[in-house]
């Protein structure tokens, strides 16, 4: 049975039972899961469940898109193992529950799929009674049925949510796949095919039962992959119709054969999997980058190249592996073929690059092995710096010292790794080295509505965060504020500016800064007075800084909206910045943004201005957001109050930052540019308000002095004018040229008959004022070719214009054969102009600063020549 055929069968089998079938949600799941990527059919459903938003239908049907991170190392390595897989369900949302759940299975499976029931073997949860007395009604004898621990027949997502007791189906394969005894001695044999969960309980993350879930439901899956393999009697996955063209690209591209040889097969495994899965990433919208999600996209397209790499493959591999994949599952999964050219583009940029870096790489690492006698240890910096600055996986790293006779010091790699981890995490939380984070004292935000405040100055600390009992004018400071009206960096949003003032001081604040979850930094410096620890004060934020940050945050959203809305939503924000008066964003998109686009995307962002639109600014919870559509773009928790900032009738964002109350007080956004910052990823940038003003006059200003300049009085006539004017520069030079060639031949002539010879050498050494460097070398390049006809030849030129002096000197290949190079023949006479000789044997060069000794240096020339030959 084909793959899609499993898929269809499953579908429409609950389809007719009332299912209603509901596609897939995207693998990059909503912030509230806790989830990296979906991992389950349920997930979708999670509010359901919870009883936090009524289940539209009371049945639900699905082929999931799922992917286990955990799962990426055993790929290829076990018959059974993938990143991604399509997980086949049926769901009840209060509505049916065990019973009918496994009466349902069990006709599917033996009756539909065909299965003979003597072969399934089913588990269940320990106590489960009433899910063994159901199985055994159905006519599975008690000897098939088997007890498990939470382990195995306990699910929930392992993040605080819902959960429950499970119980699995499994196919008995036959002996040739293992031995006897059921589920508990051989998951190969006997594979799971399906998993039922009586979802009832509330646990948290440690599945601890938290209590009872409003209603009994139901939530199963079974992977497409492993029906495939079973219903189709073959050894793994892999040889199923859905994956073995896959398999047969990296075959055919490595000239390997899948079953010769373990090692082999491994990688062949990995990079038709991989190649798949990758696919999937991108295609719902995955980026390769260092954390997170698109880490784990950039690690597997990373042991793609690096498997390749092992079997020998020379060209990329990833566009036949996106081809297939698209060509495969395009049918069930409508969006690959729509992000088709983007999943290219990303996946072959990001292969190619790191292609490159591995062959740099593998200089490296041949230098490491270099150091390292036959039988020692790579030093685990060694393996560390592979890793972080050539991305090599440190499994591949000592794989490759395997090869050749050496280990790794793997547990020196480890610790090198926590050690970045602990930068990483103190980066991510932008808590600064030397302060501690936890003992900053606490402050409230209470900006959004007040530009000013009366404070107190909670801390007071110096730069390399010393506690300070008092400051004085000129000492650079960092403050905390019990109440704070200053904005702290965030959300792309800059920090605010302003003026803190004590009754005896007063401080310019440059940056406000959150630190950790609670406390509010604010940097600068005494300006005036002194200022003291636990003083009352007065906290003023610059107004005008703000308004226009302000102005550039609402436009920030305004044009996401426009693009999204001009280039398709996957066009949505990926990092930002908000700056008085100007933003700046980046968005994935295949390819640049046509300059019509880009254009059409000013007006709109424009005309919207004009509505004069409210900005409404709420706070409620994540589900409403959601369900208003608002556009998440950081990670909240599930259960917070979130804000969301609605510009118009139009755009929905979650955000932090301050805004506008009406879209009319932003008055003008230009779009400055457009522009690549990575494969797959753009970057927009624009003015806005007095500051989009004060560029368009930059600009006229400009316009105008470039027409002045042109001398054309009719900015329309600029252009022509400028064209017809490097024409005729181009024709004028051209004819110059010539003009100059016959001029230089006559000089060149000239000087060759000037020629004196020192032993059998001809010498020609010369004052030419009026030519630079580049003249001087040209000059002395003619007279040696033509010198260099009668025998060994020696060029000195040089000047002493504009107060410097410039020597060249060539040498014929003859006489630098003869132990005279030009750099010597420089050597006294460098000297003399104050400066040092360099440059090639054939052509050297010197300058120096003093000109007056120009015509001493050339006159030795002469002597030291006929030095050089009688040393040679
Ligand atoms: N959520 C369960 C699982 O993933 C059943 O769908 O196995």
């Amino acid at each position: 049975m084909e793959g899609n055929r499993v898929r269809e069968t499953f579908l429409s089998f609950f389809e007719e039972r009332g299912h209603k079938r509901v596609p897939s949600s995207s693998l990059i799941p909503p912030a509230e899961s806790g989830l990296l990527l979906a991992n389950a059919g349920m997930n979708q459903f999670i509010p359901y469940f919870l009883g936090q938003a009524p289940a539209p239908f009371p049945r639900a049907t699905t082929v999931q898109k799922c992917f286990r991170a955990n799962d990426i190392d055993n790929v290829g390595h076990t018959a059974r193992h993938l990143t991604m897989f399509e997980m086949l369900g049926n769901f009840s949302f209060g509505d049916y529950f065990k019973a009918d759940s496994c009466a349902w299975g069990l006709e599917l499976i033996t009756q539909v799929y065909g299965i003979d029931i003597d072969r399934i073997w089913t588990s269940v949860y320990e106590t489960d009674d009433e899910a063994i007395g159901i199985w055994q009604d159905l006519g599975i004898p008690a000897g098939r049925i088997v007890r498990r621990g939470k382990a195995d027949n306990y699910w929930s997502t392992h993040t605080a949510g819902p959960g429950g007791p499970s119980s699995e189906i499994f196919v008995d394969r036959g002996p040739e796949y293992g031995p006897e005894g059921g589920p508990e001695a051989d998951e190969d044999r006997f594979m799971e095919v399906w998993n039922h969960v009586f979802m009832q309980d509330l646990v948290d993350a440690d599945e601890n039962v938290l209590g009872e879930l409003p209603a009994k439901n139901i939530d199963t899956g079974a992977s497409v992959e492993r029906l495939a393999t079973v219903l189709n009697d073959l050894d793994s996955f892999f040889e199923t119709d859905l994956m073995r063209p896959l398999l047969e690209i990296a075959e055919s591209m490595s000239g390997r054969k899948h079953g010769a040889d373990e090692r082999v097969d491994v990688s062949l495994k990995v990079i038709a999997e991989h190649g798949r899965s990758t696919t999937f990433l991108i295609a719902d919208g995955v980026q390769p980058s260092n954390e997170g999600r698109g880490y784990i996209l950039r690690r597997m397209l990373r042991r793609v190249v690096s498997h390749a790499k092992r079997l020998g493959i020379e060209g990329a591999v990833m566009p036949a592996l996106v081809e297939t994949t698209v060509a495969l599952m395009g049918d069930a999964y409508p969006e690959l073929r729509e992000n088709q050219a983007f999943v290219l583009q990303v996946a072959a940029g990001e292969e190619e690059r790191f292609a490159a870096t591995l062959r740099q790489g593998m200089q490296i690492f041949g230098r490491a092995l270099d150091a390292t006698p036959a039988g020692g240890t790579l030093a685990s910096g060694d393996a560390f710096k592979l890793f972080d600055t050539f991305g090599f996986p440190a499994q591949l790293t000592e794989e490759l010292a395997a090869e050749a006779g050496r280990t790794v010091d793997m547990d020196g790699f480890a610790e090198l790794m926590q050690e970045q981890r602990a930068r990483a995490r103190a980066n991510a939380k932008k808590v600064p080295i030397g302060l501690d984070a936890a003992a900053a004292p606490p402050g409230e935000f209470v900006g959004y509505d007040r530009l000013e405040s009366e404070v107190s100055l909670v801390g007071l600390l110096d730069p390399d965060y010393g506690e300070l009992e008092a400051a004085e004018e000129g000492e650079q400071v960092r403050v905390f504020l019990d109440v704070t009206p200053f904005y702290a960096e965030g959300g792309g949003q800059v920090g605010d500016q302003g003026v803190i003032r004590t009754s005896g001081g007063l401080i310019t604040v440059t940056d406000t800064q959150r630190i950790g979850d609670h406390a509010f930094m604010h940097t600068g410096v005494v300006a005036s007075g002194e200022v003291r620890q636990g003083e009352r004060a007065h906290a003023q934020v610059d107004i005008a800084r703000r308004e226009a940050t302000a102005r550039a945050h609402t436009s920030t959203h305004i044009v996401h909206w426009t693009m999204k809305h001009l280039l398709g939503e996957h066009a949505r924000q990926a990092g930002s910045l908000v700056a008085p008066g100007r933003l700046r964003f980046d968005f994935p998109n295949p390819g640049a943004v046509p300059t019509e686009v880009l254009q059409e995307a000013e007006i709109q962002a424009n005309a919207l201005l004009a509505r004069d639109d409210d900005i409404k600014i709420f706070e409620t919870s994540m589900d409403e957001a959601k369900a208003l559509g608002a556009v998440a773009l950081f990670g909240e928790k599930y259960g917070d109050t979130v804000r969301v900032v609605e510009v118009g009738d139009y755009s929905r964002e979650l955000c932090g930052g301050t805004h506008v109350a009406r879209t009319g007080n932003v008055a003008l956004i230009r779009i400055l540019h457009e522009g690549s910052i990575g494969a797959g990823m753009r970057r927009v940038e624009a003015l806005v308000g007095p500051d989009a003003l004060r560029q368009i006059n930059v600009e006229r200003a400009l316009l105008h002095d470039l027409v002045e300049a042109l001398g054309s009085k009719d900015p329309q006539a600029a252009t022509e004018r400028a064209r017809q004017l490097v024409e005729r520069t181009k024709r004028l030079e051209s004819e110059l040229g010539k003009l100059r060639k016959g001029d230089r031949d006559a000089v060149i002539g000239e000087l060759a008959a000037r020629a004196t010879k020192v032993g059998d050498v001809a010498l020609v050494v010369s004052e030419i004022p009026g030519e630079d460097a580049d003249g001087l070398r040209e000059l002395a390049q003619s007279l040696r070719q033509l010198l260099e006809k009668d025998g060994s030849a020696a060029v000195v030129l040089g000047n002493g214009d504009g107060g410097k002096a410039l020597l060249v000197a060539a040498a014929t290949k003859s006489l630098v054969d003869r132990g005279v190079t030009a750099p010597l023949l420089l050597e006294g006479a460098a000297k003399r102009i104050g400066g040092g000789a360099g440059g090639k044997p054939i052509l050297g060069f010197a300058g120096g600063k003093n000109a007056e000794g120009l015509a001493a240096a050339l006159e030795g020339i002469p002597g030291r020549l006929s030095e050089l030959l009688e040393g040679a």
